[in-house]
């Protein structure tokens, strides 16, 4: 499942993580990929343990704390800490599948993420920058994904992706990834689709004696298939 979350910053977080950004320490995107995906990589990178880093990516992770959507969509048992990322000048990032189980060790955690899911939040507005596509290819075809400032696509892990080269401006964005609960994408698509239908049942018809059985049903699944 390929998911556009709209508006998990607003406005003034938004203009905040740009200044807090332009002003940090860049360095060479290889820092992070693998050894074969370091081949494809072209863009600059916050390090993992710089201040700013840290500062947002709490910021991003509160956020992403309040936002019902991404909760019901990622079922998140743990989230690897936002990272962030600059294209500018032609650079660009080939075609590869993110590694499947990341460590934070600059930061202190010592616990491994399963990359279930991948993230991008996109951090200024596609009117600044030519290319940056984010291209997806899954099970659901090629997808081209280039979004509003403030705004987030969920995509599976397993998935090849690229991001094509930025030809004017620069595209900054904060990326991460999540395990979650469930670790096959049908599941969480089948649990999303349940929820986002129970909400509107319960909204519409919040007598009918059938929600609770059918919330009933939600949370055995879940518990079924959850990986705790
Ligand atoms: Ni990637």
């Amino acid at each position: 499942m390929l998911l556009h979350i709209p508006n998990i910053l607003n406005a003034e977080q938004l203009a905040h993580c740009r200044a807090r950004l332009a002003a940090a320490g860049w360095a060479d995107g290889r820092i992070t990929a693998g050894h074969q995906s370091a081949k494809a990589k072209d863009n600059a990178q916050l390090p993992e343990n710089d201040p700013v880093a840290i500062e947002l990516g709490k910021l991003v992770l509160d956020a992403l704390g309040r936002n019902s959507t991404f909760f019901s969509a990622a079922l998140p048992r743990r989230i690897y800490p936002p990272l962030f990322n600059r294209y500018a000048g032609g650079q660009s990032f080939g075609f590869h599948v993110d590694n499947a189980v990341r460590y934070d060790r600059s930061r202190g955690g010592s616990e491994p993420v399963r990359t279930d899911l991948s993230a991008t939040l996109f951090l200024n507005s596609p009117e600044d920058y030519d290319g940056g596509e984010l291209v997806i290819e899954d099970t659901f075809g090629t997808q081209s994904v280039k979004l509003a400032a403030g705004d987030m696509v969920l995509y599976p892990g397993t998935s090849l992706h690229r991001v094509t080269p930025v030809t004017r401006g620069e595209r900054v964005a904060s990326f991460f990834w999540i395990q979650s609960l469930l670790r096959e994408d049908a599941q969480r698509r089948l649990m999303f689709e349940m929820d986002v239908a129970l909400r509107v049942l319960t909204r519409d018809v919040p007598d009918h004696p059938s929600l609770v059985q059918l919330t009933g049903v939600y949370h055995n699944l879940l518990r079924r298939w959850s990986d705790i």
